[in-house]
């Protein structure tokens, strides 16, 4: 099956050009002018062509606390489809067993289920010399990435000994360290004191997860790296002084990279003091203002290198149905800490909502550029992950993955338009300007308009290759 899109302004993440494109099947085969018909043709005069985005970070179907997250391998592909992404990086947690076992249970999971192609990083949760033996062999089953935490003590925080062990074999293995950064033990303590003097409402999850905590943790992430000879990807920066922390580690010469996320470019503390301020759990918080303002300073600075979501839903009231593709659904959320906050599921719906939201509030707001939009988006997720130039690219031999968007169309967004598996979205009554038309998947068209034209296990598995340091 051949398809020509006609008269498209494509946008990189280096340049904006006017030109044509032929897919051939599931790839990219011809980008030019005065390209031969094909089987089909889409004139897309007056839109943008952008490639599908890639979202470095989502929990799908993660259990927490006394529940799990809402948006399943499909329910959170099909909704990330419908935002314009058309690959998502997926964590696996680490269980007992082997991490080989760890992954053939997700991929159990994920495959028969995946609308889009999705790939995992592994989280490192438990060291002991199994385990550090068995690293290496990651990037065999196709993960090229790992996952530790300075926070979450006694569930998934590693020492610092042992953080400096895994940064030292994931560099011989040719594997990425990511880091959650905050302090653990600081947060033990705040939540005690808070519980004991009866604070329980939902502003106390970030008054109680200090952002000095974030900025030191990311200081010692870093210096641990150097130490270990090894490159770093700080997850989720939601602190301006984690941009801080990247300038001097670069400047430093250290191989050194971030991401942030939209809530952290959007929300503060004075969200969480909302009557609803559950909505806006998420591990690490939302900060404050300034923050806000730091973090897009870092994008355009080119400190924080891409853009993901950390998206790991919940309802909001999970003792109320929703209908979900004609189904009743209702899964316990946020209401199970409405005594205590430390009971409330941490995490937020947004795999939808990137592109849409950073669109108009990013780049029509003139905070960054349609190419640093696709480069935040797309491009460098796919390149920092070892995915590119099969994603993240519109050039010959790409994955045919791109979304035809239309740059004037106005939408009073919210959780109609999301496609979440949960009961509310975050941007409810936002006023957006710019929107996927259709969204290609390897050639097939999985979005048309306000249509779902795909299906689940349609996305495939992508084993990846090592990354590059940008
Ligand atoms: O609140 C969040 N983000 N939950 C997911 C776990 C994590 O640390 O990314
Ligand atoms: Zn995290
Ligand atoms: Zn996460």
């Amino acid at each position: 099956m051949s398809i020509l899109i006609k008269n498209a302004t494509i946008i990189s993440h280096t340049d904006t050009v006017r030109a044509d494109i032929i897919i051939e099947d599931e790839i990219i085969a011809e980008i030019g002018s005065n390209l031969p018909n094909a089987k089909q043709v889409i004139d897309a005069a007056g839109k943008f062509i952008m490639p599908g985005g890639v979202d470095p970070h989502t929990h799908f179907d993660l259990p927490m606390f006394e529940t799990v997250s809402s948006d399943d391998h499909y329910t959170g592909t099909k909704a990330a489809a419908f935002g314009g992404t058309t690959t998502v990086l997926d964590f696996v947690p680490q269980s007992p067993g082997t991490l080989q076992n760890n992954i053939k249970v997700w991929r159990a999971k994920a495959d028969p289920k995946a609308a889009v192609d999705f790939g995992f990083h592994m989280n490192i949760t438990h060291l002991d010399d199994e385990i550090a033996a068995e690293i290496p062999s990651l990037p065999e089953w196709g993960i090229t990435s790992l996952k530790v935490f300075t926070a979450y003590n006694g569930r998934l925080r590693l020492q610092d000994g042992e953080i400096f062990k895994v940064l030292r074999i994931a560099a011989k293995s040719n594997l990425l360290t990511m880091l959650h950064a905050e302090n653990g033990d600081v947060i033990d303590i705040l939540v005690d004191e808070a519980l004991t003097a009866g604070h329980t409402k939902p502003e106390w999850h970030a008054l109680t997860r200090p952002a000095w905590g974030a900025v030191e943790a990311a200081f010692r992430a870093a210096s641990l790296a150097a130490q270990a000879g090894a490159p770093l990807y700080l997850v989720h920066m939601n602190v301006s002084g984690e941009v801080d922390q990247v300038k001097y580690a670069r400047m430093h010469g250290l191989p050194v990279m971030g991401e942030s996320c939209p809530q952290y470019l959007f929300f503060s503390i004075d969200h969480l003091r909302r009557p609803d301020g559950a909505k806006w759990v998420c591990s690490p918080p939302v900060r404050s203002p300034e923050d806000n303002i730091g973090l897009w300073q870092g994008l355009r600075d080119g400190l924080i290198h891409t853009i993901g979501t950390d998206h790991c839903p919940f309802f909001y009231n999970g003792t109320q149905p929703i209908i979900y593709e004609g189904q009743s659904v209702m899964i316990p959320g946020k209401e199970l800490g409405v005594d205590d906050f430390t009971k409330i599921p941490n995490g937020l719906p947004g795999v939808g909502d990137r592109l849409p939201v950073l669109w108009t509030y990013g780049v029509r707001a003139g905070r960054i550029t349609p190419n640093q939009f696709v480069a935040l988006t797309s491009a460098n997720p796919a390149r920092i992950f070892g995915l590119y130039p099969r994603k993240g690219s519109l050039q010959p031999g790409s994955d045919a993955d791109l979304v035809i968007w239309d740059p004037d169309r106005r939408v009073i967004y919210g959780v109609a338009h999301a496609h979440h598996r949960t009961d509310y979205n975050l941007y409810e009554n936002w006023e957006l300007v710019g929107y996927p038309e259709k969204v290609f998947l390897r050639g097939h068209l999985i979005i048309d308009g306000d249509r779902w034209m795909g299906q689940p296990g349609m996305g495939k598995f992508l084993p990846r290759s090592k990354g590059e340091v940008l």
